[in-house]
C-alpha cells in the first residue's frame, strides 16, 4: 500500500520523505489556505522534494475552467496529479486530461456510484472520503471495501486513494481491504510507529540497564 501525506507543510513532507514513507502528496484548497503559500511555487516546490504524484486541485467549478486551471497545474511538473471534484464538468475534465496523459484524481468521492463513473471517465485514482463519511455516521470503510468489489469485478485500472483519513485504525483498515493508496495528515502517519506497550517496554528496559552500569559505546 502507498502513502501519501495530506498536507501542503513542506518541512512535515521532507522529514517523512527522509524516511521512505512518502510516495507522493495530496493538497487541497484547506490544505494551500493553512500553509499559508502560493500555491503554484508551493506545489513546484513539494513536486520537486518527492518522487510520486503530487495532487493540486482545480478551483473553477465549471468545464472550461478546470480544464485550463488543470492544465496549468500538470505543467507545473511532471509528478503532478490534477483534482478534480466528483461532478459531471469535474468528470468531463477528467476525461479530457487523462486522455492528454495527465494523471488525474477524482476527489469529494462519498459513493461506490461515484467511484464508477470516475472510473469510466478516465481517473488515475479516486478518493473516497471516509472520515467525512463517518462523521456523519455512515460507514467510511464500507465504502471502500465497496469500491475495492467493484473495480476488481471489472479490472478498473483507476487506484483506490483512500482520504480524509483520521486514526491509525483507518489506516489498517484500508490495509486489510485492500486500498492502493492511504493518504494522512502527517501526525496520522508518525503514529502508525507507537504502541504503549512500546513505550512501557523501553522504559523498563532502560530502567534495567541503569542499574547494570555498563555503556555500550
Ligand atoms: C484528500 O485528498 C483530502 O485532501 C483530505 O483527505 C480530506 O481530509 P479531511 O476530511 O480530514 O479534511
Amino acid at each position: 500500500m502507498k502513502f501519501f501525506v495530506d498536507t501542503a507543510e513542506i518541512d512535515a513532507i521532507a522529514e517523512l520523505n527522509d524516511l521512505g514513507m512518502v510516495d507522493g502528496v495530496t493538497t487541497n484548497p484547506s490544505l494551500i489556505m493553512k500553509s499559508g503559500r502560493d500555491i503554484i511555487e508551493v506545489t513546484k516546490e513539494i513536486a520537486a522534494l518527492v518522487d510520486g504524484p503530487v495532487s493540486a486541485e482545480v478551483v473553477a467549478t465549471e468545464f472550461d475552467g478546470m480544464l485550463a486551471e488543470g492544465r496549468k497545474l500538470a505543467a507545473l511538473a511532471d509528478n503532478i496529479a490534477v483534482k478534480v471534484p466528483l461532478t459531471w464538468d469535474g468528470l468531463k475534465t477528467c476525461r479530457v486530461l487523462s486522455g492528454e496523459g495527465f494523471m488525474v484524481n477524482v476527489t469529494l468521492c462519498f459513493s461506490a456510484n461515484q467511484a464508477l463513473v470516475a472510473a469510466k471517465a478516465g481517473a488515475t485514482f479516486i478518493s473516497p472520503f471516509i472520515g467525512r463519511l463517518d462523521d456523519i455516521s455512515l460507514d467510511g470503510m464500507q465504502l471502500i471495501e465497496d469500491i475495492r468489489t467493484i473495480y476488481d469485478n471489472y479490472d478498473f485500472g483507476t487506484e483506490i486513494l483512500a482520504a480524509s483519513i483520521r486514526s491509525a485504525n483507518h489506516v489498517q483498515d484500508c490495509a486489510l481491504v485492500g486500498a492502493d493508496v492511504i493518504t494522512a495528515p502527517p501526525a496520522v502517519i508518525k503514529g502508525l510507529a507507537k504502541h504503549p506497550l512500546t513505550d512501557k517496554g523501553l522504559d523498563a528496559f532502560m530502567a534495567d540497564w541503569a542499574k547494570t552500569g555498563q555503556k555500550i559505546l
